[in-house]
């Protein structure tokens, strides 16, 4: 490895820059992480990782001979071979996705004389590859390749994600980009896709609209379940198990939330309605979605009636467990309509903030939070969850009402615990 090794840019030490940076440094590439955010390139220095994602922290550790970390576009370009972007591409006003940050990545790249490949790592719409070829080739730049090449990583498994993939995805308009960037990512096994560059982009949009329909799908079935007497969580086993089907993806909650979903359907569904067409499957996920969250107002009320002074503990801030990112996060969306209901809010989280959730309490322990609450919601199905000693907290509780917002814990256990238990379309709590 080592001496074989490319020259990597990386331009974004954001999840997906610093992921890829460390993973291609783990297979012997020589990486330069380059971010705009002085105090981030800094902690990076010192040896610190400026975000929670398992297993990061040990592989820049690692790989810290080949990896180097700066402000400055000069030096990151500077002998490289590869310019990977990997910056924000968060949605405007419109729901379009908002490339300025894209933009400037490319119209700073300097005059290279040599060929570099760039490769879109960043979700974009669909044409913008083109956009870029168009405007590379306008500054004289037409030996600079690109290529899009879309991450599938999701938080919490993204070095895992990155090393062992589903495929690699590479669309390009010269074979000889393509044929770069799979070489880039020897050591890994497993299949490449190999397309013209809107449809990579398009790959990456298509996959996670199939992930988000799946989840709106069964919190619709769930909801329905409700209504008949069914458990979703039987029916999702036996649907799964159907081959055609499959079992991923097919759990009923609050909804999903982070930093990929919730954008990238916006911005799929501007994009085509951009060009003229009404996505109508996709507008139904994105307001199941939303109507999904607020969902648990309406059982706490049904509980407890008015929830004006009522004590609420959120278990769970992050959007999901194994990183502490709340962007989009159901738990956030909850608590702004308990707190606008009047409820008193309080929340816990291993490793998620509460900054920016004003009128929150957070503490630090589960039954802090749960004590004299008037019900307890399980917002993220943090693992730890399942070894608390809930027998012990129901009688520190004010009400004992539970709501499990993941279908983590056994309904049984828990009723018979004291709780009155709900969950998310299984059957309705007994009292
Ligand atoms: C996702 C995609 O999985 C990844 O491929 C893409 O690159 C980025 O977006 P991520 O947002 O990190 O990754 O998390 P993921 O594990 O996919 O979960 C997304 C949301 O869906 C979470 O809020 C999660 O709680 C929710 N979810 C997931 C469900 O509600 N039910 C499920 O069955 C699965």
């Amino acid at each position: 490895m080592g001496e074989q090794g490319k020259r990597v840019a990386v331009f974004g030490a954001g999840y997906v820059g610093l992921v890829t940076g460390a993973c291609f440094a783990e297979l012997g590439h020589r990486v330069t992480v380059r971010d705009v955010i002085p105090e981030k390139i800094a902690i990076l220095e010192r040896g610190e990782v400026p975000i929670y994602e398992p297993g990061l922290d040990e592989l820049l550790e690692r790989n810290r001979q080949r990896l180097t970390f700066t402000t400055d576009v000069g030096e990151a370009i500077d002998g490289a071979e590869f310019v990977y972007v990997a910056v924000g591409t968060p949605p405007t006003f419109s729901g379009d996705a908002d490339l300025s940050a894209v933009w400037t990545v490319i119209d700073e790249l300097p005059p290279v004389d040599h060929r570099i490949v760039v490769a879109m790592k960043s979700t974009v719409p669909v044409g913008t590859g083109a956009k870029v070829r168009h405007r590379l080739d306008a500054r004289g730049l037409g030996h600079v390749g690109y290529v899009s090449n879309p991450e599938f990583t999701a938080e919490g498994t993204a070095v895992k994600d990155f090393m062992e993939p589903d495929r690699i995805v590479i669309g390009s308009f010269d074979q000889v980009d393509a044929d770069a960037v799979a070489a880039l990512h020897e050591g890994i096994d497993a299949p490449i896709v190999r397309a013209d560059v809107a449809s990579a982009e398009m790959i990456k949009l298509a996959a996670n609209a199939a992930l988000m329909t799946r989840i709106s799908f069964i919190n619709e079935i769930a909801n329905v379940c409700e209504a008949t007497g069914a458990d979703v969580v039987k029916v999702a086993e036996g649907i799964g198990y159907d081959r055609r089907i499959g079992n991923s993806f097919l759990r009923a909650g609050v909804g999903f939330g982070g930093s990929c979903f919730p954008k990238d359907s916006l911005a799929l569904k501007q994009l085509a309605a951009n060009s003229g067409y009404h996505f109508q499957v996709l507008n139904a996920v994105i307001e199941v979605n939303e109507l999904q969250k607020r969902r648990v107002i309406g059982k706490l009320s049904e509980l407890l009636g008015s929830l004006r002074g009522k004590r609420i503990a959120l278990l769970g801030l992050a959007f999901k467990p194994n990183t502490d990112d709340t962007r989009e996060a159901p738990a956030f969306v909850l608590a702004g309509r308990l707190l606008a209901e009047g409820a008193d809010v309080v929340a816990w989280d291993p490793i998620a903030s509460s900054d920016g959730l004003h009128g929150v309490e957070q503490v630090t322990t589960v039954e802090e939070a749960a004590r004299d609450a008037d019900a307890v919601v399980l917002v993220t199905e943090w693992p730890q969850l399942r070894d608390v000693d809930w027998p012990a907290i129901v009688a520190t509780m004010r009400r004992p009402v539970f709501v499990d917002g993941r279908n983590m814990l056994d309904p049984g256990a828990m009723r018979g615990a004291g709780f009155t238990y709900d969950a998310i379309g299984r059957a309705a709590p007994t009292g």
